[in-house]
């Protein structure tokens, strides 16, 4: 079977057909899909529909699986399944409550000592209106740095933490106690380098989150804050970004080592959003 692949008009994301997420992929279309996901970092495969076991065999078949810290927010009977979305007890959504200005960019698992290397999130429940998510290509916003920028970036340690991520959500959530989750094996905080070679291409892509980036080494934190403030705002100019708009059974696969994701708002009086997200785990060192 061959594949078909389409790339968006956006600096990421390309359409993959003729890959059936019901069945555990062969060696072929597995080189396949990285191929692709390492030239478009972003793959979007429509019109699949899979069974939790499914989704959770065909990522498996890519790398190993990581669950979610939210235990909660565990698929019950499928643990590697984080139900991201407003139908259960406790809402998941990565999304502001209020307007499109303070997104929360990120990449998956960065303040983990294993970060995701990427992530397939496969929408189940659509709203009728946003609910959009943004991905955002980091080795676009590293190559639009000025050359000194460039040096500077490189010799900077950013720091990581689920802590950046629990003010977010607190100041996002009307339950004051909203926790995203943390393992008691997981440090506080974890520290990689701001410029990230990527593993398979060896190109350079800046590395950090708007939230979940809460310092860098060495700086004051204020400063450090101000700056993760400002290079949030470079890295996610609309000419980096791809805007997917969800369609019933999409799956969309990212490299987490340069595309950063936001979630945007929807109404979540009148509409229903369930996603359910696999999660590949690192299993390359960062440097
Ligand atoms: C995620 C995530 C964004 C969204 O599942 O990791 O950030 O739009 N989701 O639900
Ligand atoms: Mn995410």
């Amino acid at each position: 079977m061959s594949l078909s692949i389409e790339p968006t008009e956006s600096a990421l994301g390309a359409v993959v057909k003729g890959v059936d997420m019901g069945r555990v992929p062969d060696p072929d279309i597995i080189e396949s899909i990285e191929t692709a996901l390492e030239q478009y970092g972003v793959l979007i495969f429509p019109g699949q529909d899979i069974t939790p076991a499914q989704q959770t065999a065909f990522s498996a078949a890519l790398a190993p699986l990581e669950m979610t810290a939210n235990i909660d927010a565990r698929l019950d009977g499928q643990p590697e399944i984080f139900v991201v979305g407003n139908t259960g007890a406790k809402p998941v959504t990565f999304a502001p409550k209020f307007g499109n200005d303070d997104l929360e960019w990120h990449t998956d698992h960065i303040h983990r000592p294993e970060p995701a290397r990427a992530s397939l999130l496969y929408a189940k429940e659509i709203p009728a209106e946003g609910g959009d998510t943004l991905f955002a290509c980091m080795y676009s916003a590293y190559d639009d740095l000025a050359a000194e920028q460039k040096a500077q970036y490189g010799s900077l340690t950013a720091i990581h933490s689920v802590a950046g991520l629990r003010n977010y959500l607190r100041e996002q959530s009307e339950e004051e106690d909203y926790d995203p989750g943390r393992q008691a094996d997981m440090p506080e905080s974890v520290s990689w380098p701001l410029v990230r070679h990527h593993p398979r291409t060896g190109r350079p892509a800046l590395y950090f989150g708007a939230k979940v980036t809460i310092g860098i080494e060495g700086w004051a934190e204020e400063t450090g804050l101000a700056f993760i403030r400002d290079l949030s705002s470079h890295a996610t100019r609309p000419e980096f970004v791809y805007r997917h708009v969800w369609r019933h059974h999409d799956a969309v696969l990212w490299d987490n080592r340069r595309v950063l994701h936001a979630a945007t708002p929807f109404d979540m009086t009148r509409n229903k959003r369930l996603m359910h997200r696999t999660t590949l785990r690192e299993t390359e060192p960062v440097h």
